[in-house]
């Protein structure tokens, strides 16, 4: 994959000359780029205290009161261009801040660019941090969004082996997401809910909440105790792999598991979730994936619309699920008491093998929303 570099590394950016054309101004940086704005988007954008509230970073208008004025003059020099309208209003507008806006940096700068496991040692390449820095520094933080964002898996060590201390980490990854499963939840095979996961069997790799309209952003996970028993070691699988491998092996199973609804379900006493979206969404501008919604356990019973829809479904499914239950490309290992493991439930999928004892977890999930405000906030992503 290429990616331009960003306009922080290069932000110094002058004006070389500007070109005006009916309605279009062209604004011409020394060596590059040449971005084109229309009339209607400079004003829109105008930045001062009438338009603009740069205390709130909000436009202080509706798009309704945008007026369709015309451009009297342009006057530019090398870090400034100053725009008079014709309804008597002044726009100035710096080179650094226009130079922002070339189309193809622009989204290049906001695309994730995770790093697929396709056969690396995931185990040696994910953060491992201690509670106490993740908690108490910026820099041992940003080593755990980064390593979200990489590998869709970071853990934290040294944690208390306690709900409470649990909770701890979990809000310091972006705060708790509330579902019916409660705020943070602890869970041994004594079922507070329907869900397989509330037994002790085993549970191939999946994600969460594919029945909801938003799926948990993280999953926390956090096993304090397991006694007189063996086996239920996690398993972790790269999603977005997986779904790349389909793209080449099986370009016409990846097109339908990007197109077609497919609907999940969760029905318990008084509560019944269901969602439809493809199982592989795709940013429609830059066709890199976005998310992974595979559960086979929580797939609802469908109609389709024809017979082939109805076949595609199911080779399409099993070619992406042999990718996922390839021992290959699954990482198995064991939670113990003090490690805490957060995964990124857009991408990875997770699964335990069965096990015995008694085996008590707890964790919560973080909304997406909320994480990547943090991995923002440190400015890892824009
Ligand atoms: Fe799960
Ligand atoms: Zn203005």
């Amino acid at each position: 994959m290429e990616f331009s570099v960003g306009f922080n590394e290069n932000s110094a950016k002058k004006i070389k000359n500007v070109i005006f054309v009916e309605r279009t101004v062209r604004v011409n940086f020394e060596n590059g780029p040449s971005i084109p704005f229309e009339d209607c988007w400079l004003r829109d954008h105008c930045r001062c205290t009438q338009c603009y509230h740069a205390n709130t970073f909000q436009r202080a208008k509706h798009i309704l009161e945008l007026p369709d004025s015309k451009i009297l003059t342009l006057q530019f020099d090398k870090n400034s261009l100053t725009i008079e309208w014709d309804d008597k209003h002044t726009t100035e507008f710096t080179a650094d801040f226009l130079s922002q806006f070339d189309y193809k940096t622009w989204k290049n700068n906001r695309r994730l660019k995770p790093r697929l496991w396709r056969g690396c040692n995931v185990a040696d390449r994910i953060a491992k941090v201690h509670v106490d820095k993740f908690l108490d520094s910026d820099d041992s933080s940003k080593e755990v969004f980064q390593s979200l964002l990489d590998y869709g898996v970071a853990f934290i060590t040294g944690v208390q082996p306690s709900a409470e201390a649990t909770e701890t980490v979990c809000k310091a990854l972006g705060g708790i997401q509330h579902t019916i499963f409660g705020a943070t939840w602890e869970f041994t095979t004594v079922a507070d809910h329907a869900d397989t996961a509330y037994t002790n069997l085993p549970l191939a790799a999946h994600n969460d909440n594919i029945y909801w309209t938003e799926a948990a952003g993280l999953q926390i996970l956090h096993c304090i105790e397991h006694t007189n028993g063996t086996g239920g070691e996690t398993i972790l699988v790269d999603g977005f792999y997986g779904a790349t491998c389909l793209k080449e092996d099986h370009p016409e199973d990846y097109e339908f598991l990007t197109t077609y609804e497919i609907e999940g379900e969760y029905i318990e006493n008084r509560h019944h979730f269901t969602h439809s979206a493809p199982v592989i969404q795709i940013d429609k501008n830059t066709e890199d994936i976005k998310q992974i919604r595979f559960n086979v356990y929580d797939r609802s019973a469908m109609a389709f619309r024809s017979g082939r829809d109805c076949r595609l479904y199911y080779r399409s499914l099993k070619n992406l699920a042999r990718y996922y239950e390839n021992k290959e490309n699954q990482w198995i290992f064991k939670l113990v008491p003090g490690l805490v493991m957060v995964i990124d439930n857009f991408r990875l999928l997770h699964g335990r093998n069965g096990f015995t004892g008694r085996r008590v977890l707890c964790g919560a999930y973080v909304s997406r929303s909320d994480w990547l405000d943090k991995a923002r906030s440190l400015n890892l992503i824009q």
